[in-house]
């Protein structure tokens, strides 16, 4: 019997990556088996069963699903962030664990500057707007979408500041990136802080009252990473006493209705997570999970392991 490839999708990839993805398995001799717009988790528990290798996208690969798999080998979240996969339990498991760093960062990168620009045009109402030229962006995170947005921002003609510790400063220069020396001083020095921190335990509610409190006259807080970067009790506070500050976010936070009732006219959250949802980063990123699966079983290939 070949090998079962199951693209589980709960948001489901471009029709033009499917057929790439599909192309690859088949020419590897597997065959792809494909679980889109599944409503219930019992779908996925069924479909995962027998299946060697899986690629999700924000789709949880949790204990549960893990442990429903009989000969899984491998799941690829075919995107950066991999907080949806139970690592510890793969590893346990022993199934690699992927992620396909880079592949959408372009996307999510574009995506800042479409919420930028909604919110400095008064979210498309007649009222007088800003430029973005000659303002702030404070890259919170140097990483991929950080590059993305650093390279963008040049072109809009803005100062373009980064914070990340793990990141050479020289590396940023030569990007005519201008590191700070504190996380502080982006939020005091930007117009804009564009949050690309990932999701782990380290970062949880990262963006607390302090820093909230610390935010230019006037500026927002562009939220493309995760929701539980940012506390939330915190920025519906710090929301309230500050009504010069605006949030966008892609994805809502859980205190959404709460804070959209309570600061109108300076909050947006996209409808669903669309960061990464282009045609080009479907392709980039499927083509990679399914290429970086073909390359484990034919050649034990474990580059982008990231349960080590
Ligand atoms: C990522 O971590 O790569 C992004 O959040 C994309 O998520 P998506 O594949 O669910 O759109």
């Amino acid at each position: 019997m070949s090998k079962k490839v199951l693209v589980a999708t709960e948001k489901p990839f471009a029709p033009e990556a499917v057929t790439k993805i599909r192309e690859i398995v088949e020419k590897a001799g597997y065959r792809l088996e494909l679980l889109e717009k599944y409503t219930e988790k019992s779908a996925l528990l069924k479909a995962v069963a027998d299946a060697d290798a899986l690629i999700i996208r924000s789709d949880k690969a949790d204990a549960e699903v893990l442990d429903a798999s009989g000969q899984l080998k491998i799941v690829v979240r075919a995107g950066a962030g991999y907080d949806n996969i139970d690592c510890a339990k793969a590893k346990e498991k022993g199934i690699v664990a992927m992620n396909t760093p880079g592949q959408n960062s372009n996307a999510v990168a574009e995506l800042v500057f479409a919420m930028m620009l909604y919110r400095a045009r008064n979210f498309f109402t007649p009222k007088a707007g800003t430029e973005l030229r000659g303002k702030t962006i404070g890259i919170h995170a140097y990483g991929n979408v950080g590059h993305y947005v650093a390279q963008i921002a040049k072109g809009f003609g803005m100062k373009i500041l980064a914070f990340d510790p793990f990141v050479k400063r020289e590396l940023m220069e030569k990007n005519g990136v201008t590191p700070v020396a504190s996380v502080e001083e982006l939020y005091e020095k930007a117009d804009y802080v564009s949050l690309h921190l990932p999701k782990m335990k380290e970062t949880l509610g990262f963006v607390n009252e302090a820093l909230l409190k610390k935010m230019k006259r006037g500026a927002a807080l562009v939220n493309t990473a995760r929701k539980e970067v940012v506390d939330e009790d915190a920025l519906q506070k710090v929301l309230a006493q500050r009504t010069d500050l605006s949030y966008l976010s892609d994805i809502a936070p859980d205190c959404a209705e709460a804070l959209s009732a309570a600061c109108p006219g300076r909050i947006y959250f996209t409808p669903k997570k669309m960061g990464a949802q282009t045609n080009e980063a479907n392709v980039n990123a499927g083509v990679a999970a399914a290429n970086q699966i073909v390359a484990f079983f034919e050649k034990g290939d474990t580059t982008y392991q990231v349960n080590k």
